[in-house]
């Protein structure tokens, strides 16, 4: 039983509202943002990169009473967007290992310590022998969002398995890892927000479970984004545009991303929305890509070659 009459309960997004108001919510996000993706945040979880490489250790997770979790823990969300919110995020999920085998592929001829901390290792038959430390963390999420799901609703479900774009090289390994590093950094920030809006939207264990959620693909964004601009320097907007939007398939696939973001709308049943819900989550997609902006602007080479080697 939730105590919400005292205007002093807080959870982790700040002061806890029973029917928040649109700039109550907002002001959640931005608590959460302002802790979750501020400046030491961020440059913490980049300088554990290099840590990583040499002693790869999962971060452990806080127990969880999974049994507490119940639908008074949903805030100013329907119960059922919430839950279509829940298969979206496994749409994206699974499958993990199909994911973590192709971002290894890239990365194996030109940073062999990276393919091993997304991929691991694999023997000369093409065995996985270790696990990557990206594939360790993530492949607890699908199971999360499940058992979320499940403890709601009192039903199982299977995610889709989608099949997974694998490993297609082209003559230009160097511009292949680019455009795909690009779009591993966006489906974590993607997961990021959806994760930290949903926080927001959420108390209790509920939220405990999603703060480890958004904790995972905060640490991942931050080292894939900040590895990338070591790796490529001069990167500029129009290049990380262009790239995003292009494909090298273009009959087989015109245009990938807006094709993911329609389907992934369908799925997130965007339609039946709040406006409220809709603003928001807009308003948490710029605010925190805001916040990365101003930290990726003190990545400067000196400080990245510092970690990562010339
Ligand atoms: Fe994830
Ligand atoms: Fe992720």
């Amino acid at each position: 039983m939730l105590i919400t009459t005292s205007l002093s309960t807080e959870d982790l997004a700040g002061q806890l509202y029973l029917q928040p108001h649109y700039l109550q919510t907002q002001r959640r996000i931005k608590s959460l943002i302002d802790r979750y993706v501020s400046h030491e945040q961020l440059c913490d979880r980049l300088q554990d990169l290099p840590l990583q490489f040499q002693h790869p250790q999962p971060r452990p997770w806080k127990q969880i009473d999974w049994q507490a979790i119940n639908y008074n823990q949903i805030i100013s969300i329907n119960p059922e967007v919430f839950l279509s919110v829940l298969v979206g995020a496994l749409d994206t999920e699974a499958p993990i290992r199909g994911y973590t085998q192709t971002s290894r592929q890239y990365l194996e001829n030109l940073h062999p310590q990276m393919a091993r901390f997304v991929g691991g290792t694999v023997d000369e038959n093409g065995n996985l022998t270790e696990l990557g430390l990206w594939e360790k963390e993530e492949r607890q999420h699908t199971p999360t969002l499940l058992k979320i799901y499940q403890q709601l609703t009192g039903e199982k479900i299977t995610p889709t398995l989608r099949t997974v774009r694998g490993y297609l090289p082209t003559d230009n390994p160097h511009e292949d890892l680019y455009r795909h590093g690009l779009h591993r950094v966006a489906t974590e920030y993607g997961a990021t927000c959806l994760y930290l809006w949903l926080m927001a939207h959420t108390t209790g264990t509920l939220q405990d479970v999603l703060e480890e959620l958004v904790l995972d693909e905060i640490n991942h964004m931050t080292k894939f984004w900040g590895f990338g601009v070591w790796l490529y320097p001069d990167t500029g907007l129009l290049r990380i545009g262009k790239t995003l939007m292009k494909t090298r398939h273009q009959n087989y696939a015109r245009n990938n991303l807006l094709r993911t973001l329609k389907r992934m709308m369908g799925t997130l049943k965007w339609d039946a929305w709040s406006l409220s819900n809709k603003t928001t989550l807009m308003f948490t997609f710029i605010y925190a890509m805001r916040c990365l902006w101003v930290w990726n602007d003190k990545l400067t080479p000196e400080y990245l070659q510092s970690l990562f080697g010339e």
